[in-house]
């Protein structure tokens, strides 16, 4: 039922102050922002090739995205999943026993939107969406290319995954890692949570960019660069929100 990761959502104190990072020294183009007051947030998505980054502002303290900032600080709070259908799924869903924290769609910014109880996914908040008639993603500089997921089992997780969203594997070496969604598109990877600091859930990012040397120069001069290479480029967790990000070169075909 899932074609694409559709955005990855990030918790932020500020949007003013995320996009210093995301949008200027990163370069993600801004595809809308809005209030939306049913959910007690201001948000933005910003464009990253076949997905998007989605940041969310409180603006008021009695919403879920309130109390996760208060509790856990800024970071990485959902996956959003993209789906043609999402009447029909949350009927499959609903009919499967998965939990759902909306039982019926709901007007988001990315379109109309769901999110599942954070046990249907082994810890992480998963949201579906299903965006408009002709909403495309914009082009962009910088492309997302994988959310990294910390788990007990990264084998039973990726199988849950692969059962309730039907997402294809992508082969990896043998080992205790475990990877979904589309080679030539985004990806999730499962690895156990010792190798992300024992974090269980959402534990970094990747994306790609065509090429380094502005890129690394901009991130420089914001003094969020923890390691750059001629092709990679680690950023410092504390300059963008608590999201642990890499960056690798990549020649876009
Ligand atoms: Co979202």
């Amino acid at each position: 039922m899932v074609k694409n990761i559709h955005h990855v959502g990030i918790v932020v104190q500020s949007l003013a102050r995320a996009y210093a990072f995301w949008r200027d020294a990163l370069g993600l183009p801004l595809v809308r922002e809005a209030e939306l007051p049913d959910q007690g947030v201001r948000a933005a998505l910003l464009a990253a090739g076949h997905s998007e980054v989605e940041l969310l502002e409180p603006t008021r303290g009695d919403t879920g995205v309130a109390r996760f900032l208060a509790k856990r600080g800024e970071g990485l709070h959902h996956l959003c999943l993209e789906t043609p259908s999402i009447d029909a799924d949350l009927g499959a869903l609903k009919a499967q026993g998965v939990p759902l924290l909306d039982e019926r769609p709901r007007q988001g910014l990315a379109g109309r939107i769901a999110f599942l109880h954070p046990n249907a996914c082994h810890g992480v908040l998963v949201e579906l969406t299903t965006p408009p008639p002709g909403d495309a993603h914009a082009e962009s500089p910088v492309r997302f290319k994988r959310l990294v997921i910390g788990c007990r089992e990264p084998q039973d997780t990726a199988k849950t995954y692969h059962q309730i969203f039907g997402l294809p594997e992508v082969a990896v070496n043998d080992g205790p890692r475990s990877m979904l969604g589309w080679s030539g598109g985004g990806t999730l990877l499962m690895v156990p949570a010792s190798e992300v600091g024992g974090t269980l859930g959402m534990a970094a990012l990747s994306m790609v960019a065509p090429e380094m040397g502005a890129l690394a120069d901009r991130l420089k001069k914001i003094d969020a660069v923890m390691f750059s290479g001629a092709s990679e480029i680690t950023l410092k967790p504390e300059a963008g929100n608590n999201v642990h990000l890499h960056i690798s070169r990549y020649h876009f075909p």
